[in-house]
């Protein structure tokens, strides 16, 4: 593959949609936590598949339904090879990562009863919590969270202290989206294999998009991933899973394209990954996701981790001069990704907020779907910056600017 230099310039060229004014002033989108913009070439990917190619897949035997079923399970084998996933067929094309972790938890979730136990952390997205809540609560099995420190970390002798015999399940964020923390996965999978015989979970939704993803490198038996948030479109997202555990599961949804055969009373079910994918799928979602790989893997991976963690240096060194600001998560650049929650003691988040955006900058004001993560810090909301591959130091700048404009505004 061709690799691109790294030059923001060149890159934001490929995003049109941040080159415009907003209140006045140029955007500065820093709100690619919640949602990343797409390059031309994904929004092309699309458009060409729509263009000449779409028709239902697996179901028929004409030319473009030829077209569509191999563009669907070729986009699979992308992003198969982008995980480096031993087969294809591991990787079951979801609606994000939220509908990938309560496919886990209802599915694997069939296994446990009462006694059992799932280990959690405070740190989790709703998404990684309340699935296993629900679960919880329908099999009578008990739910753990391991803690955090003061410094945005997952507390590793607390975690380790809640692993054991009756563990059965472990799910985790790789990075949180309300601290920015890089959790030391393959570590933490190697302490969960030595304590307990539980199925490990990683919630990838803010990993997959900013490092280097190797799922058999991590260790873990699930990921769980985004498109929207890795330059991809919204709807489309997937759950790797190691396939002797997904021939285990039983079936998430009923409907077509899952099953094998269908008698009066029962049914019985289409090989992994079809079992999980009942319905018309979301065929264009998958051509758009592959080309959001084709495009962040000809960067490079490693070059964006790398230069998120400049934008995140320089924004931790401005922003850490304007008074009575505090930013949550580890004080280390190499701890964290490019996602910075911070609040300004004595104002409210949705008012920085909102005078970040009369300066045409964009951050989400909230709990950020962790409100764990608020509670255990003791604030209601933060202000959280995130950066991506086609934000600029000029970007950062305009920030810190931003930040001490809202800090003079607030507190006079
Ligand atoms: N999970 C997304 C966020 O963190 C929506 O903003």
């Amino acid at each position: 593959m061709q690799t691109i230099a790294f030059d923001v310039g060149s890159i934001r060229r490929d995003f049109p949609v941040l080159d415009q004014i907003v209140d006045g002033k140029p955007l500065v989108y820093l709100d690619s936590a919640a949602s990343s913009q797409k390059p031309t070439q994904v929004i092309e990917a699309i458009s060409r598949y729509y263009l000449r190619d779409h028709a239902n897949v697996h179901r028929g035997v004409h030319e473009l339904a030829r077209r569509a079923t191999e563009a669907y399970e070729n986009s699979r084998a992308r992003v198969a090879r982008w995980l480096n996933a031993t087969d294809a067929h591991e990787v079951v094309w979801t609606r994000g990562t939220s509908e990938a972790l309560n496919l886990v938890a209802f599915s694997l979730g069939e296994g446990l009863g009462p006694g059992d136990e799932i280990v959690v952390s405070e740190m989790e997205h709703h998404s990684n919590l309340v699935p296993w809540q629900l679960l919880a609560r329908r099999k009578g099995a008990r739910l753990r969270l391991a803690s955090l420190t003061d410094d945005g970390r997952l507390d590793l002798g607390h975690l380790a202290s809640l692993l054991g015999a009756r563990t059965r399940v472990v799910s985790l964020a790789h990075v949180s989206n309300a601290l920015g923390t890089i959790n030391p996965v393959s570590g933490i999978g190697a302490l969960v294999r030595e304590r307990s015989d539980a199925v490990f979970i990683l919630d990838g939704a803010q990993g997959a998009p900013h490092l280097p993803i190797d799922v058999q490198a991590l260790g873990c038996d699930f990921y769980a991933f985004s498109g929207h948030k890795m330059c991809g479109p919204t709807g489309i997202g997937g759950l790797w899973g190691r396939k002797a555990l997904l021939e285990e599961m039983p079936p998430y949804q009923g409907g077509g394209e899952m099953i094998e055969r269908v008698y009066r009373d029962y049914s019985t079910w289409a090989e992994v990954p079809h079992k999980f994918e009942a319905g018309t799928p979301n065929i264009a979602g998958a051509v758009g996701l592959a080309a959001a790989v084709d495009y962040l893997e000809a960067v490079g991976l490693d070059a964006i981790h790398e230069h998120e963690m400049s934008l995140t240096r320089r924004a931790l060194a401005l922003l850490s001069e304007v008074e009575g600001l505090r930013i949550l998560g580890p004080a280390e650049v190499e701890a964290r990704a490019g996602v910075l929650p911070f609040v300004i003691e004595g104002t409210s988040a949705q008012d920085v907020a909102t005078i970040l955006d009369a300066q045409g900058i964009a951050v989400r004001a909230g709990h950020h779907c962790a409100q764990l993560v608020v509670d255990r810090y003791g604030v209601t909301a933060t202000c959280r910056a995130s950066f991506y591959l086609y934000n600029s130091d000029e970007e950062v700048d305009r920030l810190a600017a931003g930040v001490r404009t809202a800090s003079e505004v607030l507190l006079c």
